[in-house]
């Protein structure tokens, strides 16, 4: 796994999956200040190539697919908590959610999660912002492809239990738990997804005569038609299984960080009380930006040229490149820390110019990978955070801005806390 010209290699770093690390990102951050923009990180059999330099990141992006592959490295990542079953032989795949009748098919049922939520809120109470949005990300993510039965009652809650067990963003929330995922030979997942089997065989019982209120789940069905009963169900499975961790990967942090840093706000939750729609888009930006907490990485299959600016490396296959979205959000140019809605115009940087390359900052993504269900995303999040301020006052019980959850690397940040609230119903 050569890399030429080899640059400097940072050693005692490892990554969480291989040994212990505390807080991945500031032992990356901290490598960078010693060795600079460009470094090689060995961890366990891997071998990592970290890049942080204008040209570097822009490279990154262009990288084409073929020879260093996102695909791969995220399966090399997801692998470590999801069995392998769930990878081989996928016929609905989550790029394949976002056309437009199906991000207004999503977006009813945001409508109906909010209501909801809203009832199952009461009149006044506290709640965890994070596990309140979970909810409502399950809830989304259900109702769209789960089937008939699947957004509401007794399944809702099992089908719940069961894909947090196979939470594959824990391969990288948690990566310091993933050595104990290993050892059980997954156990507690393929039990999960047993249960996902029974419970969507009986969606699947149910769907006749339900197609037009259940397109996607249909479209899942039909998907595996030729199949036999017990073939088709497992396969089904398995595709809602792959598409709803996915969707539950950032969506439902990202909401939760909008809601923190609006509470942490009043002048903006009065905009979008008044209706500041756009208002509320940019914020879900800003707060998406700012809680990236991202590595984005391409598993190289054969030998490819990153020009990081100092040099232009030739990287053998079996490297990983990477480059961490913290580590550039916040610093590629002055003022980038704070939370400031103002710095959007509708889904780019105003100020793009302040920036060596424009690939230095992102919320979702540059270039042919860029996040296919972004604008599902910003519409559910300005759905979302428009709805429960305009039906409750919130209150943060929380002192000081929450921080992330130390041992994370990669996808929006969770919170190393609970982020409790306290909620009062306002007049309608
Ligand atoms: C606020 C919510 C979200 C954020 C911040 C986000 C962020 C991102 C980013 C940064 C990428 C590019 C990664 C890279 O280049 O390595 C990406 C890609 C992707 N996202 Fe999202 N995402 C969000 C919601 C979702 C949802 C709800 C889904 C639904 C399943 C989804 C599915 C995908 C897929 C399939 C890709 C890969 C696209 C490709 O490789 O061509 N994302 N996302």
């Amino acid at each position: 796994m050569t890399i030429a010209p080899q640059p400097p290699v940072a050693v005692g770093v490892g990554l969480p999956w291989d040994v212990p690390v505390d807080d991945p990102v500031a032992a990356l951050a901290e490598a960078r200040r010693e060795l600079g923009d460009t470094f090689v990180v060995d961890s366990g059999d891997d071998r990592y190539l970290f890049t942080f330099s204008p040209e570097g990141v822009a490279g990154f992006y262009a990288l084409p697919e073929e020879q260093a592959s996102k695909g791969v490295a995220d399966w090399r990542m997801l692998r470590r908590k999801l069995p392998d079953e769930v990878f081989v032989g996928r016929r609905t795949l989550p790029h394949q959610l976002f056309g437009r009748d199906d991000v207004a098919a999503h977006l009813d049922n945001v409508d109906r999660a909010l209501e909801t939520t809203v009832a199952e809120l009461g009149t006044s109470g506290e709640a965890d912002v994070f596990a309140l949005t979970r909810r409502i990300g399950h809830r989304v993510g259900l109702a769209s492809w789960g089937g008939p039965g699947a957004a509401g009652g007794a399944r809702f809650e099992q089908l719940v239990a069961a894909l947090d067990t196979l939470d594959a963003a824990e391969s990288f929330v948690h990566p310091d738990a993933m050595a104990a995922v290993a050892a059980s030979g997954k156990e507690a997942e393929r039990h999960a997804l047993a249960v996902v089997e029974e419970l969507i065989g009986q969606g699947l019982a149910e769907l006749p005569g339900a197609e037009a209120e259940h397109p996607l789940f249909a479209r899942v069905a039909a998907a595996w038609a030729d199949e036999a009963s017990g073939e088709r169900t497992a396969g089904m499975a398995l595709d809602v299984t792959l598409i709803h961790v996915a969707s539950m990967s950032n969506l439902f942090a990202a909401l939760g960080w909008a809601l923190v840093d609006l509470l942490e706000h009043p002048v903006e939750v009065a905009r979008l009380r008044a209706g500041d729609r756009a208002r509320a888009e940019a914020c879900a930006l800003e707060s998406t930006r700012l809680a990236q907490r991202s590595i984005m990485a391409r598993y190289v299959l054969a030998p490819v040229s990153l020009d990081v600016g100092t040099a232009v490396l030739e990287v053998a296959a079996g490297v990983t490149i990477a480059t961490l979205l913290p580590l550039t959000n916040t610093s590629a140019a002055p003022g980038l820390d704070a939370w400031e809605p103002d710095r959007w115009n509708r889904r780019r940087l105003a100020d793009v110019g302040a920036l060596p390359v424009p690939e230095l900052v992102t919320a979702f993504g540059h270039g042919r990978h860029t996040c296919p269900a972004q604008p599902f995303s910003l519409a559910a999040m300005t759905r979302a955070t428009t709805c429960l301020l305009d039906r409750f006052d919130l209150e943060p019980a929380w002192a000081g801005h929450p921080g992330p959850v130390r041992a994370q690397i990669g996808g929006v940040a969770r919170a190393g806390r609970a982020c409790l609230v306290r909620y009062r119903a306002r007049p309608t």
